[in-house]
């Protein structure tokens, strides 16, 4: 038989239309956006308007993704939606959206890795597809993070933001997605978390940015590793987009210059989840890829959570 492969057919994302600038945030906290900009990469972040949920976010990026995919919502039989911060408790985000959408009868289920939710919801999708559950899937990662900021806390405060990011992905006789890795450790927990009591998220910044950078070098060589590659071989790095000091360190460790890593932090900050597709989003649109090029996505986040994609462009 055919080995059966899943192909990424369609990319699409949306950020709300309120831009927070660093000038703005440091009129609330101590900072500056001279410290912000050289401490993170970031200058600006999309907020979402207080009536506009991670569904209204998901079904605009949906939309997007399923009209680059020239695919109808009728014809997907999985969704899986990537969310910290669903709109209410249940129904599941991705349930809503189906509705939104107009599909009948995919299953559909949210799944919670925090900033690593993307990656954990395009693996699982691959899965399905390779393991013939599924033909046609939409994978998308939401976020409205500022629901669950803590607007007082200038360690944090200065680096979230909204949004969302979505693919299609299509059963195919070629890859497409060549390997998924993910990983967890939940004895860091409490480094990076909403705790129990709490509305907001607390982190420790630095011990979690050492943590990032040790754990994204690692998962790179072993997503190289897993596939016989080497460094040189990637043409692209989409990463989570975090702070822009991780993601240099990231390329550096591969061996790859800036110009072939996907940044986009600088205008959206972390949306966690919906990082990753946003980032992809971003750089197929402005048709950097390549048919046929090696892109290597990675994430790292609460829980902690990593993992990485390697997939060849359409
Ligand atoms: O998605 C995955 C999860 N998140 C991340 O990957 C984020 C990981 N962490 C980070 O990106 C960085 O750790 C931060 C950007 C959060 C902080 O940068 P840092 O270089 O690790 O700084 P730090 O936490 O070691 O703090 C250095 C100083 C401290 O002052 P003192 O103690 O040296 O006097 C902080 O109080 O910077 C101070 N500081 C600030 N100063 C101005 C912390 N936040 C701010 C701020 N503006 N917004």
């Amino acid at each position: 038989m055919t080995p059966l492969y899943s192909r990424l057919c369609g990319t699409g994302s949306y950020l709300p239309e309120r831009v927070l600038g660093n000038d703005e945030i440091s009129q609330r906290v101590d900072t500056s956006d001279e410290w912000i900009v050289a401490r993170t990469g970031i200058r600006s972040r999309h907020i979402a308007a207080a009536d506009e949920g991670v569904v209204d976010m998901a079904t605009v990026a949906a939309q997007r993704a399923l009209e680059a995919a020239g695919l109808a919502a009728d014809a997907l039989d999985l969704i899986v939606v990537a969310t910290t911060t669903p709109d209410q408790i249940f129904p599941s985000t991705a349930c809503l959206l189906q509705s939104r959408l107009g599909n009948r009868g995919a299953a559909a289920f949210d799944l919670q890795a925090v900033c690593t939710g993307f990656i954990y919801a395009l693996a699982t999708a691959d899965r399905f597809i390779r393991s013939q559950g599924a033909r046609h899937a939409l994978v998308v990662g939401v976020e409205k993070m500022s629901r669950i900021v803590d607007w007082d806390d200038r360690s944090t405060c200065i680096l979230f933001g909204d949004g969302a990011g979505a693919v299609v992905l299509s059963a195919s006789s070629k890859p497409g997605i060549l390997s998924t890795h993910l990983h967890a450790d939940g004895r860091y927990a409490d480094l990076l978390q909403v705790p129990a009591a709490a509305d907001t998220l607390t982190m420790q910044g630095n011990a979690v940015f050492r943590m990032a950078v040790r754990t994204l070098g690692e998962i790179v060589q072993e997503t190289l590793a897993a596939n016989g590659l080497e460094g040189k071989d990637i043409d692209w790095l989409v990463p989570h987009q975090a702070n822009i000091r991780i993601i240099q360190a990231t390329a550096e460790k591969l061996g790859l210059p800036m110009e072939r890593v996907v940044t986009t932090v600088a205008h959206h900050g972390n949306v966690s989840a919906a990082s990753v597709p946003l980032a992809l989003d971003d750089a197929a649109r402005r048709q950097c890829f390549r048919p046929g090029q090696h892109l290597l996505l990675e994430a790292f986040g609460g829980g902690f959570t990593w993992g990485s994609a390697l997939l060849r462009w359409l």
